[in-house]
């Protein structure tokens, strides 16, 4: 069973010097050679093709903590970036700092694995990730993190503008690199989020299933208001009303976000 496969191989990496010392098989260890020898962001598009089965699903606990295990090792060496890159090589003599997206990888309708490159202070809105599960890495600085989830169900107790819900704060915190990945499922862990960023950072994204216009899986954009814009319209305990807002639907900000090319490994779709 592959998945149990995996969990073998994380294990083994765990105690393959060991294993060495103790007189494993030839055969064993070659082996082992070989999947050690195997690029981290190989193992991150293999391990997508098992985690995430199309529209509609959500991965398993087990497969969640599987692709945690191998996001939290991952550097920005892994992808073939260095600080030079951010500094130096990330721009064009004299030309603003600007947000890139580095596209590594995707497959069909089940993933697709990319870097958002920020200068700093550039800001990725609030927005969602509909019917997607999003597994967010920091790679490379540091990074203001806000997100939310719907409270649902909600009924209004007071008339509110058709475009306003009531959020609950998940997250609001600076994070810096290494850091541990998130998850955000599509109706928690903080689905609706806004980065900023507080140095130049890279931000790994492996989303599945991936962004689809045709299938309904747009971001949408929120503006936030605090609790009390409209506190009449809901009942939340005096002391805890800091942890919700008001997100209301926006069109999409005006978002400049050039290309950047992938120089890390090459990805073998049939490893
Ligand atoms: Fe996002």
């Amino acid at each position: 069973m592959k998945i149990g496969w995996r969990l073998m191989e994380e294990k083994k990496r765990a105690v393959a010097g060991r294993e060495d010392e103790e007189g494993s098989s030839e055969m064993g260890c070659r082996r082992m050679r070989r999947r050690m020898s195997r690029p981290l962001v190989q193992e991150v598009f293999d391990l997508c093709k098992d985690v995430f089965r199309g529209p509609g699903s959500v991965p398993s606990p087990t497969d969640v903590q599987e692709m945690r295990l191998i996001l939290d090792r991952m550097t920005p060496a892994d992808i073939g970036l260095s600080e030079d890159f951010f500094f130096n090589n990330n721009r064009a003599v004299n030309e603003t700092p600007r947000m890139r997206y580095m596209h590594i990888d995707e497959c069909g309708n089940l993933f697709s694995i990319g870097v958002f490159l920020l200068p700093q202070s550039a800001t990725i809105p609030l927005h969602d990730h509909p019917g997607m599960t999003v597994f967010t890495k920091l790679l490379f600085g540091s990074v203001r993190l806000r997100s939310y989830d719907w409270v649902e169900p909600f009924e209004p107790e007071d008339d509110l503008p058709s475009q306003i819900a009531l959020a609950k704060l998940k997250v609001d915190d600076v994070f810096r690199a290494p850091c541990n990945a998130f998850v955000l499922y599509p109706a928690s862990g903080g689905n609706l989020h806004c980065l900023q960023a507080v140095t130049p950072c890279a931000v790994l994204d492996v989303l599945g299933p991936p962004y689809s216009v045709h299938d309904g899986r747009d971001s949408t954009y929120y503006q936030e208001f605090p609790y009390s814009s409209f506190s009449g319209a809901a009942h939340v305990a005096e002391d805890e009303t800091d942890q919700y807002r008001w997100l209301e639907k926006i069109e999409q900000p005006s978002l400049q976000v050039g290309p950047a090319d992938y120089a890390g490994p090459e990805i073998i779709k049939g490893f």
